[in-house]
């Protein structure tokens, strides 16, 4: 059983404690926030993330699984400590690492023994270097440890799923021996498992989200040319991912990436790629893409209905993807806003994002279900693809609105039978 201390209970920090916990291993967690702790103490979750609160339950119960504000009872005969706290996007774009500061500072003050101290936020290239200056500018006395990075991959949504069967364990240090008592922890997930030096691997994170990133406004670029050729965006992607070089995944177009990773992790790469004379054109004009996919749903909209003002908006779906409460970054935000700024009224709906929604967005009707949002309004709008919006009756929904424009910026409904029902039909990309 090994002794392991997470700092940071956010998604990455919570769920890579309790599945080490579930691992076998004897895992605290520290989150400097008391209000969290004492949540997660009374088995309270603070994200909702499927699979995640019968886990920590479980855990708990069986005195694998701790939690603490407390760094000393943290780090107490800890033999590796993650760093997994947020690093939220600057004003000029670069990732802000206060968090991660704070957190090496307080490691160095408190550690009492020699740690193999792992960083799983994502961080700008060289950031393991410099959390090892910190850790040794404020030991009260030299103790021994090692940084190693080990980024995470995985997603909001799957995050149990995507921690236990994970494509690959990516680790990088300068000191091996440290990055190999990494890899032990990971052993019985059986996942490929690559040791690098610490650069690198800080890269492998950023390239990879910005890889998919680019995927996605890829498929988006296709999408606004299959609408003005009259292709259908859905097809192409089933057909282009046979071909095994490029695969099926990430290839749905829509409102475009949101969430608190792909938005920032792109832009921390372009950013630190300008201030280092590099010039990042392709990450630019991902972003550029993603930024005018959700104003193409108000062109849609003002095509069809002429002006916006007053007239009254249904939005289906306001978290940033399915299956998660996550707003950050949320396509929804953005598409309500620029909304809003016409003149139209909102009504909405989202399965477990209104508490959170809430807080963010004035002058919008939440509304009880995807019926009620319906009722009376001049267009519907789908921004999220939740389960449960596939299964709607939507004949009756039809009825039930002012007009019957449906835009289905996740491509969910199919387009014929939509069109039969009598709506009419706006998808992302399918030719009409
Ligand atoms: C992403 C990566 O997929 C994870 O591997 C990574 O660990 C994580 O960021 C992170 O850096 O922490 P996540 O942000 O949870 O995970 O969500 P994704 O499932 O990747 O979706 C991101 C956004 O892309 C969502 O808004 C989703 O709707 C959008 N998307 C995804 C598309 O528009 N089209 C697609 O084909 C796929």
């Amino acid at each position: 059983m090994r002794k392991i201390c997470v700092i940071g209970t956010g998604y990455v920090g919570l769920v890579t404690g309790t599945c080490f916990a579930d691992l076998g291993n004897l895992v605290t967690c520290v989150d400097i926030k008391e209000e969290k702790i004492t949540k997660l103490k009374a088995g309270e979750m603070p994200i909702y993330e499927p699979g995640l609160e019968e886990m920590v339950r479980r855990n708990t119960q069986a005195g694998r699984l701790r939690f603490t504000t407390s760094y000393e009872e943290g780090l107490k005969d800890a033999e590796f400590v993650f760093i997994a706290v947020n690093t939220p996007m600057g004003s000029e774009g670069e990732a802000d690492l206060s968090y991660v500061r704070s957190a090496a500072q307080l490691i160095a003050e408190v550690m009492d023994h020699p740690l193999i101290i792992v960083n799983k936020s994502t961080v700008p290239i060289g950031t393991g270097d410099w959390v090892a200056e910190i850790i040794s500018r404020h030991q009260p006395q030299p103790i021994e440890f090692a940084v190693v990075s080990n980024p995470e991959f995985l997603r909001e949504g799957s995050a149990v799923h995507d921690f236990m069967y994970p494509d690959r364990i990516v680790l990088g240090s300068l000191n091996r021996e440290a990055a190999e008592k990494v890899a032990q922890l990971y052993l019985s997930l059986r996942a490929p498992i690559m040791i690098t030096d610490l650069r690198t691997a800080e890269m492998i994170k950023y390239a990879s989200n910005a890889y998919l990133a680019n995927r996605i406004s890829f498929i988006n670029e296709i999408a606004s040319i299959c609408e003005a050729l009259g292709a259908d965006v859905k097809e192409v992607a089933v057909g282009m991912g046979y071909d095994k070089r490029i695969g099926s995944s990430f290839l749905e177009a829509g409102v475009g990436y949101g969430g608190s990773c792909f938005p920032k992790d792109v832009s921390a790469l372009a950013h630190m790629a300008s201030i280092h004379g590099c010039h990042p054109q392709l990450l630019r004009t991902v972003m550029e893409i993603n930024r005018d996919q959700r104003r193409r749903v108000i062109q849609k909209l003002r095509d069809l209905l002429g002006t916006l003002d007053c007239k009254t908006i249904g939005v289906l779906g306001l978290a940033f993807k399915p299956n998660t409460d996550d707003m950050r970054e949320a396509p929804s935000v953005e598409i309500i806003h620029l909304l809003q700024n016409e003149g139209a009224h909102i009504q909405a709906y989202d399965p477990v994002a209104m508490d959170r929604a809430r807080q963010i967005l004035s002058g919008v009707i939440f509304c009880k279900d995807a019926y009620e949002v319906a009722q009376g309004c001049d267009a519907l709008l789908i921004v999220t693809e939740w389960n449960e919006f596939k299964h709607l009756d939507m004949g009756w929904i039809k009825q039930a609105m002012r007009q019957p424009i449906l835009i289905d910026g996740r491509n969910i409904y199919d387009p014929e039978t939509m069109k039969a029902l009598g709506f009419v039909y706006r998808g992302v990309g399918r030719g009409y």
